[in-house]
């Protein structure tokens, strides 16, 4: 009878030993213990077939063996849950597929507006102007009143702009930059100013509420009007083309006097007459003017010592009549298919 208990113990070692799955050590525990016919259940069933003085000790024996199945049992079950977590993990490191081609990596390109923008301050700066920038968040006075635009007057609404609290604003042009840079630095000055601007316009082809303009001034001894002509013809030879001619048009500004608009001819038919120039053979880049005295006073410039030239541009404008683009919005949509194309 002890014998079949040990044949048992070795059966159930070596059984134990090639397990691996959870399911074959249940088939495995019942096997053994299974209550119906498990090996163990039937070797109870022996114990009258005993002498009476060893039933204790074969009773014994059984419940020692059948202790140390179920307790390896349970060992077992354990190691199996531990194994198949690490398998897991491994399996997440797999994951990386280390053949699969890389994520591209893709290259920017420089915005349409900022090459235009650089092209323009670097033709200023080699005439000796000087790059200055202002706050997009302006108060009234810069932007209005110290540009000899009161509040009464109409031209307030052709600058109109978002207002905000405390009587700010976002500037609706460049131009409070001069009145600011004056305020602070005496002639000579000669400045060009780049930056974003404002105005509560409804979005179309040609009209953004947010556009960026570049602000040209120049103030010191004997400044004229051919100074004024004289710079910005060069400006627009060397931007669009050595060809290229001006024009100055009659107009008016509130903060220049006297105040033209620039035409340029037209960069696509040379001045016949196209689509572009809208059959005319002549583009408006630019206004400009002689600062009005009443702006050199705002800020305590003498104007019978000093006098001194104007312009801004839209560089929007600019842009588009050079590339020969459409559509405002296309600038702030932020489609690289588009943006690549001036790289
Ligand atoms: N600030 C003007 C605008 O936004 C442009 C302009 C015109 C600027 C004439 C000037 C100037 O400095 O002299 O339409």
């Amino acid at each position: 009878m002890f014998d079949k208990l040990k044949a048992i113990n070795t059966e159930f070692e070596q059984a134990i030993a090639n397990v691996c799955s959870n399911e074959e050590l249940e088939s495995l525990r019942i096997r053994f213990l299974g209550r119906k016919e498990g090996l163990i259940t039937n070797i109870f069933k022996d114990i009258g077939k005993i002498k009476p003085e060893e039933k204790p000790v074969y009773g014994q024996k059984i419940n020692d063996l059948k202790n140390l199945i179920t307790q390896t049992i349970a060992q077992k079950a354990k190691d199996i849950e531990q194994v198949s977590i690490e398998l897991a993990q491994s399996k997440g490191a797999e994951a990386f597929d280390l053949s699969l081609p890389s994520f591209k990596n893709e290259t920017g390109a420089m915005h349409p507006l900022s090459i235009v923008t650089d092209e323009i301050c670097t033709l200023f700066v080699e005439m000796g102007f000087m790059v200055v920038e202002g706050p997009e968040i302006e108060t009234e006075y810069y932007n209005f009143e110290a540009l000899n635009i009161p509040l009464e007057h109409p031209s307030r609404e052709s600058f109109d702009t978002f207002y905000l609290h405390k009587k700010n604003l976002l500037r609706s042009h460049t131009s409070p930059v001069q009145a600011r840079y004056m305020e602070k630095n005496k002639p000579p000055i000669q400045i060009i100013v780049p930056g974003k601007v404002y105005r509560p316009d409804a979005t179309d082809a040609t009209h953004s509420f947010m556009f960026h303009q570049i602000e040209g001034l120049l103030v010191d001894d004997g400044i004229t009007l051919a100074h004024l002509k004289g710079v910005l013809s060069v400006f627009a030879k060397k931007l669009f083309g050595t060809k290229t001619k001006t024009r100055f048009r009659p107009h008016f500004f509130p903060f220049t006097e006297p105040s033209a608009e620039m035409d340029v001819s037209c960069i696509i038919c040379r001045g016949k007459g196209c689509r572009v120039c809208g059959g005319n053979g002549w583009i408006e880049i630019l206004g400009a003017g002689m600062v009005h005295p009443k702006v050199l006073k705002s800020v305590n410039i003498d104007s019978k010592k000093y006098s001194g030239f104007a312009f801004g541009m839209g560089v929007e404008r600019i842009a588009m009549i050079k590339y020969g683009i459409t559509d405002i919005r296309l600038f702030f949509e932020n489609d690289m298919r588009f943006i690549k194309q001036f790289s």
